[in-house]
């Protein structure tokens, strides 16, 4: 239940703050694509994959976040040509709001800053379809 309320207050969030493009499910993404380490309550596993509930990086300067799932870090892959601006933004305003998380919104052209490669938008925008 808990999640569920924090994922409607992250979807509050994200249609409040950001462009219509911003459909893109952050929880379903965080699943996807990171619950595998960090697991599903983003309490990762200890030792190995470190918790994203309560986490520092998570919760500071978007910079950091953002930059950690471009271009990865140590153990954990990097995401640059795997998500859109669209869906690291949804993942991370997701992160910052869940498992009593309390963070501002990351917006899509927080993300876009601090990419080094050419991948943009486009190639994702049939996953709103759902
Ligand atoms: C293959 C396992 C793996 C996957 C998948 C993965 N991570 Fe990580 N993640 C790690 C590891 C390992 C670290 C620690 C890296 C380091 O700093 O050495 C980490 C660190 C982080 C940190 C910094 C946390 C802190 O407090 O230091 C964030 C934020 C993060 N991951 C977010 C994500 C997000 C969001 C996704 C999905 C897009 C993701 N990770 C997918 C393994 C993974």
């Amino acid at each position: 239940m808990k999640s569920l309320v924090s994922l409607f207050a992250a979807l509050g969030l994200v249609s409040a703050v950001a462009s219509p493009a911003l459909a893109a499910d952050g929880r379903q993404l965080f699943l996807d694509n990171c619950a595998a380490c960090h697991q599903p309550t983003g309490k990762g596993v200890a030792g190995a994959f470190p918790a994203l509930a309560g986490s520092k990086v998570v919760l500071g300067d978007p910079k950091e976040p953002i930059t950690r799932i471009l271009n990865g870090r140590g153990g954990m892959p990097a995401f640059q040509n795997d998500l859109s601006d669209t869906e690291v933004s949804a993942i991370l305003t997701y992160i910052r709001s869940a498992w009593g998380n309390k963070a501002a919104p990351v917006a899509v052209p927080q993300v876009l800053a601090f990419r080094s490669n050419t991948r943009r938008e486009n190639a994702k925008a049939s996953l709103q379809a759902h």
